[in-house]
């Protein structure tokens, strides 16, 4: 999942590409690169590395105002074929130089493409799936199409996931760009164009996107742009959007990092997620976003969740959720499992998907995979206008703001305030615990600024416990998704060995594993299954494992029993993961700040993962 940009207009075309790959960094930091004209000439330049190391290396070329590229395309590589080297680096081009391509996705039959081109005498340079591109366009262009017919010709044989912006010399005023299941937009800005994998992209010049769908390729030139439906050989015509977006929401303002920012921003979070859902006059929850659908989903009578990494213990949050306040039987499903099961499928089900960014690729394809069932897809999603966002019948979207740190935390938060609205929505104000709830997540942004004022003892405890080797998160009943997302957390930033468990599975098997040099995190939050837990924590202790524990305010028995122990304000058993979460966040954020990780860009991940 890299992040490709291009630009057309009038300013020097590497300031709003390289902006807008600082960006998309967030897609992927093996590599980056730059393909340009300016005059007669093309240049490709290109850095292993951080997007900042292509600054440097276009320094001369940005300041340029003799010869300022006014055409130019962009890459950052999230390495899928190929190490993160120089020559695997994009943008790709043809052996003459005079066809430069970027592309996001994964070409599935590119071997098979490759060796036919290999066959007519082409050349390839690099491991990447991606340079049979640039080669094809040569092969088309060579038996006399133009440009955009070579263009669209060999979007045909290509086969897999893309997103690709190209420009030639052939028609160096014009970039040619198309997508399938990878993400890309179109900025309309005044006399300029920005393509890019997604809005924050371009948000510095222009508000104004258009959303290209799949089988999409659109062709910009210096005063229009034009769509075409390469399925259905149709042109589509397709205004721009205007996006509401505060750009200073996306800036780092007075924080070290994102991931400490978006933390922090929980209490705002609940409150976004919550605004204009929650009608304290009538005690009532409103989703506009259901009311589409709100007479189907009276008939509903199964909901199988679909989601990746967070979103999925989101998910988990969400069934116990849905199941005890709504009644109706929820299944989570990891979507890259999902899509490739056969399991009986009724219109009465419901396909929720939970998805931060909204693109990513698994769970895009689990909801394709039902398009065919009839059954509703639901969405809740946080990236508005997203590619999930879109594809859904209703939703409701979490309000979160743009999350740029990979960890995902303030989605998270955000995710579940939306699942327990949904919850108390299907219940119909059924459940006893409807009025409570509504007050309670009315309390729960005090409550979580509670926990952050504690943030300077969870660092002390973080950095002491930072150099355990292996670490296991317990918990049970809604505490257990939460034991899996802490423990997803610890790996993601600080690289230490982490399992999240259900507690009472640690007689099963992982017991085996506890000594003085493996440590646990137990979630031991009030509620009724305090007690098995206490058990947990001393089967644990029994074998001189260190415990530390995240408890309700005012409970001092786990004193005894815990080596440390986090406490959280008195909250409902349904709304303590949300609590509990955010301790769990600043836990492994300052572990792995105090083992000197880069905490927004951990090694070998991407925010948003667009390909299967
Ligand atoms: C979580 O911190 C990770 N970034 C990752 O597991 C993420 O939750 C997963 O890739 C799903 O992403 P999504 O919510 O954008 O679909």
């Amino acid at each position: 999942m890299c992040g490709i940009v291009g630009y057309l207009g009038k300013r020097n075309a590497l300031e709003p590409v390289i902006s807008g790959l600082k960006a998309l960094e967030y897609r992927g930091y093996d590599s980056a690169g730059v393909a340009f004209f300016s005059g007669s000439d093309s240049q490709v330049i290109k850095q292993v590395g951080r997007v900042d190391e292509l600054v440097k290396a276009t320094a001369q070329y940005s300041k340029s105002t003799r010869r300022k590229p006014k055409i130019a395309i962009g890459h950052t590589r999230w390495a899928t074929h190929g190490a993160p080297t120089l020559a695997n680096a994009h943008p790709h081009y043809n052996s003459d130089k005079s066809i430069f391509v970027v592309h996001n996705g994964i070409i599935e039959n590119f071997a098979q493409i490759r060796s036919e081109l290999q066959a007519l005498g082409y050349e390839f340079i690099t491991q990447t799936d991606t340079e049979v591109i640039p080669h094809l366009l040569d092969h088309y262009v060579k038996e006399g199409m133009a440009f955009e017919e070579a263009f669209e010709r060999t979007l045909n044989d290509l086969q897999g996931a893309y997103a690709i912006a190209a420009i030639s010399m052939q028609s160096p005023d014009t970039i040619y760009a198309a997508r399938l299941s990878s993400p890309l937009i179109l900025g309309v800005g005044k006399g300029e164009y920005i393509l890019a994998s997604d809005p924050t992209a371009v948000m510095e010049y222009t508000k104004d996107v258009v959303y290209l769908d799949d089988y999409e390729m659109v062709v910009v030139n210096r005063n229009n742009y034009r769509i075409k439906n390469i399925k259905r050989s149709k042109s589509v015509k397709r205004p721009a959007e205007h996006l509401e977006f505060d750009l200073e929401q996306a800036r780092l303002g007075d924080y070290p990092n994102f991931m400490l920012k978006e933390i922090h921003e929980a209490p705002q979070t609940i409150r976004s997620a919550t605004l204009g859902r929650i009608i304290p006059s009538s005690g009532t929850v409103k989703l506009g976003g259901l009311e589409s659908v709100v007479n189907q989903l009276k008939f509903i009578d199964r909901i199988v969740i679909v989601a990746c990494g967070t979103s999925y213990y989101a998910g988990l949050v969400g069934e116990y959720l849905i199941e005890e306040l709504a009644g109706i039987p929820v299944e989570v499903q990891l979507a890259s499992e999902f899509k490739y099961r056969s399991e009986p499928f009724s219109r009465s089900t419901a396909v929720l998907a939970i998805s931060q960014s909204g693109e990513t690729a698994d769970t895009l394809a689990a909801l394709k995979k039902v398009e065919d069932y009839g059954a509703m897809r639901i969405g809740v999603v946080n990236a508005v206008g997203s590619s999930i966002a879109r594809l859904t019948d209703a939703g409701v979207y979490c309000h979160a703001g743009p999350e740029q740190a990979v960890a995902s935390t303030k989605a998270f938060i955000a995710q579940v305030t939306v699942l327990t609205l949904i919850a108390l929505h299907l219940s119909n104000g059924s459940t006893k615990l409807f009025k409570p709830l509504l007050k309670e997540l009315d309390e729960l942004p005090k409550k979580a600024e509670a926990i952050l004022a504690q943030a300077d003892s969870i660092k002390k405890l973080a950095e002491k416990y930072s150099s355990y080797h292996d670490f296991l998160y317990i918990g049970r009943g809604y505490a257990y998704p939460c034991a899996l997302e802490g423990a997803l957390k610890l790996k993601e930033i600080s690289y230490i060995h982490a399992e999240g468990y259900a507690a009472g599975e640690m007689k099963h098997g992982p017991l085996a594993m506890i000594d003085k040099k493996f440590a646990t995190f137990a979630i031991a939050p009030n509620g009724n299954l305090l007690d098995k837990t206490y058990s947990n924590i001393e089967e644990i202790k029994a074998r001189g494992g260190p415990v530390v524990a995240i408890a309700t305010k005012g409970n001092k028995n786990i004193k005894k029993l815990a080596n440390d122990v986090i406490y959280i304000p008195e909250a409902m058993e349904q709304t303590q993961p949300i609590l509990v979460a955010i301790v769990l966040q600043l836990f492994s954020y300052y572990a792995a700040v105090k083992m000197g990780k880069n905490v927004d860009r951990p090694r070998n991940l991407a925010k948003s993962v667009t390909v299967e």
